[in-house]
Order: C-alpha cells, then sequence, then structure tokens
C-alpha cells in the first residue's frame, strides 16, 4: 500500500468516526434501569455482596466497569467460577438485554466495610458504565439467606 492510498483511508475512516460520533450525540439519555438491588447482611465488616438486575434499554451494548460507595473505598466486580470469585475488569450489559448479579453468580463486592450494615438499612452505591453516566442504586440490606424473587427459578 502506498502512502497516498494510505492518507486517503484515513480520511475516510476519520470521516465515518465523525459521522458515527454526531449520529450518536442525537441519542436520549442513557436508557440503564437497574430493579431488586440488595445486600445481604454483611456477616462481618471485612465484605459484602451486592445483587441486582441491570438492565439495558439502549441499543448499544455497554459495560459495567466498576463502583463507589460511602461504605467502602473498594468496591470490585467478581464472578463466580467453579464456586470460586474471581476479579474481572469489566462486565457486559447487552444492548436491549441484562446483566444478572445474583446469588451464586456475578456480584459486586464491597471489600473493607466503614461499618457494618444491619438488615433494613440502605447502602448507596453509584454504578460506573463504559458508555452510560453513574447511576446510583439504594440497596435494601436483607437477611443473610434472602434471594431476589425475580431471580431465575432453580
Ligand atoms: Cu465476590
Amino acid at each position: 500500500m502506498n502512502a497516498r492510498t494510505t492518507r486517503t483511508l484515513a480520511a475516510a475512516l476519520s470521516l465515518t468516526a465523525a459521522l458515527a460520533l454526531s449520529g450518536c450525540s442525537g441519542d436520549s439519555e442513557p436508557k440503564i434501569a437497574v430493579s431488586g438491588a440488595f445486600m445481604p447482611q454483611p456477616v462481618s465488616d471485612k465484605m459484602a455482596g451486592a445483587f441486582m438486575v441491570i438492565k439495558n434499554n439502549a441499543e448499544t451494548a455497554d459495560k459495567l466497569t466498576g463502583a463507589t460507595s460511602p461504605l467502602s473505598d473498594d468496591l470490585q466486580v467478581h464472578e463466580t467460577k467453579d464456586q470460586k470469585m474471581q476479579q474481572v475488569q469489566s462486565m457486559d450489559v447487552p444492548a436491549n438485554g441484562e446483566l444478572r448479579l445474583e446469588r451464586g453468580g456475578n456480584h459486586i463486592m464491597l471489600m473493607g466495610l466503614k461499618s457494618t450494615p444491619k438488615v433494613g438499612d440502605k447502602v448507596t452505591v453509584e454504578l460506573r458504565f463504559e458508555k452510560a453516566g453513574p447511576v446510583k442504586v439504594e440497596l435494601d440490606v436483607k437477611e443473610r439467606t434472602y434471594n431476589a424473587q425475580n431471580s431465575k427459578a432453580h
């Protein structure tokens, strides 16, 4: 490929990118909706799990990239594989789909709690996404054995 072809291609590509960008800017607000958010009452102040269903009503896929909370300075996105949790950098939230954070599966983990919430308390968590703006969620603190009613039946 000679230099001229490369330049023409680059120009064509950047034009496409510009068009795509201006097409996006007309889009309305991020369309992330969270339901059924809860935290089982933590056993100690060492850690706690956060569970919810994150629905993406947009035409484009997004990613959950992290979270913050007044309760902890270290929130991690965890997946469960072979009954072991491991931290991941991000988790997909499919276009017109949902990401389920549920017991025994994917979840958000709060490490080193500043206090130990009890049943009936609320915990605020702010979710971070790759595309959508931050989303604030209020978690209900539930009994340790609680499972969300909208979880898949087993
Ligand atoms: Cu975990």
